[in-house]
């Protein structure tokens, strides 16, 4: 079953939840366009969580969900204000949230969490999870150590529940691919961020057309909690402050407001541009409804493309 069955939605992609970035506002025009949009509650009080909830509710009839940081601090209570407020999806990053599965089951909502592995997997389908979304290392954002490619259809074989392939995904050729890998449908972060919608710069925008293949790093390997970004100034100082030892603290003084610069200043030297490995495939800034339908259009003819391949 493709997962826009389960979400009555009609493309089966999500919009993955970015924090500071994914508005109520953002996650309606992405419903509006027929995926499920998301509201990234990760960076959010309690209270703003709710007017964004409040914002996408006025304009969208579409379903759509909530994400959650388990590292919020707030997570307590907005694990109760997404049952307050109705909310049909809600998606769960940095952790497992199996404490709250009991009464987000018990309020009807369909509870898909992101995972970087076969073990957390197959815990959280224990646990009640309805889907689970397999996140890549190619990902945008903070990541696990396993590959798409690699991951997906391990936990294909491990779990009967929906799996949802996320991480390095933009275009038609790689959809069909996280088919192919087992998955019912598919979550993307970086091909959403150049959309005319986004709400974040225009520096940032543009810096993910102009980037290459190899034009993102990983900042926090050593320190164990590892973020995909584009490489810059920041970046490199970075990276370069953990290897000579740095402690957590000095780090985190050094990032601190970084997302913030990147996402509302565009400084796109000093700032935390987080983006997927699949920047380089994203060549333009298109509105949010022409990003999906080109995803899908393209799809359908590299099918008939493989098609005719195999059957040489
Ligand atoms: C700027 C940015 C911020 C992100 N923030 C979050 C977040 O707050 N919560 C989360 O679960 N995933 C977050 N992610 C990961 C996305 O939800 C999604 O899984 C990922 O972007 C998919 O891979 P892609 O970037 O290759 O498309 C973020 C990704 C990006 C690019």
């Amino acid at each position: 079953m493709k997962i826009n069955e389960l979400l009555n939605v009609k493309y089966p992609l999500i919009q993955g939840g970015m924090a500071n970035i994914a508005t109520g506002e953002f996650a309606a025009s992405v419903s509006n366009a027929g995926a499920l949009g998301l509201i990234g509650a990760g960076g959010m009080t309690t209270e703003i969580l709710k007017e964004n909830i409040q914002k996408c509710k006025e304009l969208t009839s579409q379903p759509f969900g909530v994400n959650l940081m388990m590292l919020n601090p707030y997570v307590d209570e907005m694990a109760q204000l997404v049952i307050d407020e109705g909310i049909k999806v809600v998606t769960t990053g940095a952790g497992n949230p199996s404490k709250y599965m009991k009464a987000w089951k018990e309020a009807g909502i369909i509870v898909m969490p992101v995972v970087p592995s076969v073990a957390l997997a197959k815990r959280l389908e224990r646990s009640g999870a309805d889907a689970v979304i397999v996140e890549g290392t190619e990902a945008g954002g903070h990541i696990g150590e396993l590959t798409t490619m690699a991951l997906v259809p391990q936990v294909v074989e491990a779990v009967s529940i929906p799996v949802i392939a996320a991480g390095g995904i933009a275009s038609g050729k790689q959809l069909l691919a996280a088919y192919a890998l087992g998955a019912s449908g598919v979550q993307v972060g970086t091909c959403l961020l150049a959309s005319e919608e986004c709400p974040v710069h225009e520096n940032y925008k543009n810096a993910i057309v102009k980037a290459k293949d190899t034009d993102t790093t990983v900042t926090g390997r050593i320190g164990g909690t590892p973020v995909r970004i584009i490489k810059n100034r920041m970046a490199k100082e970075y990276i370069k402050r953990e290897k000579e030892g740095a402690s957590m603290e000095e780090l985190e003084t050094y990032t601190l407001g970084s997302l913030r610069k990147a996402v509302l200043e565009g400084d796109i030297q000093s700032g935390s541009l987080m983006a997927g490995q699949v920047a380089g495939l994203v060549k333009e800034i298109k509105p949010v409804k022409a990003i999906i339908e080109d995803l899908f259009h393209d799809c359908e003819a590299e099918k008939e493309k493989l098609i005719n391949f195999l059957g040489e």
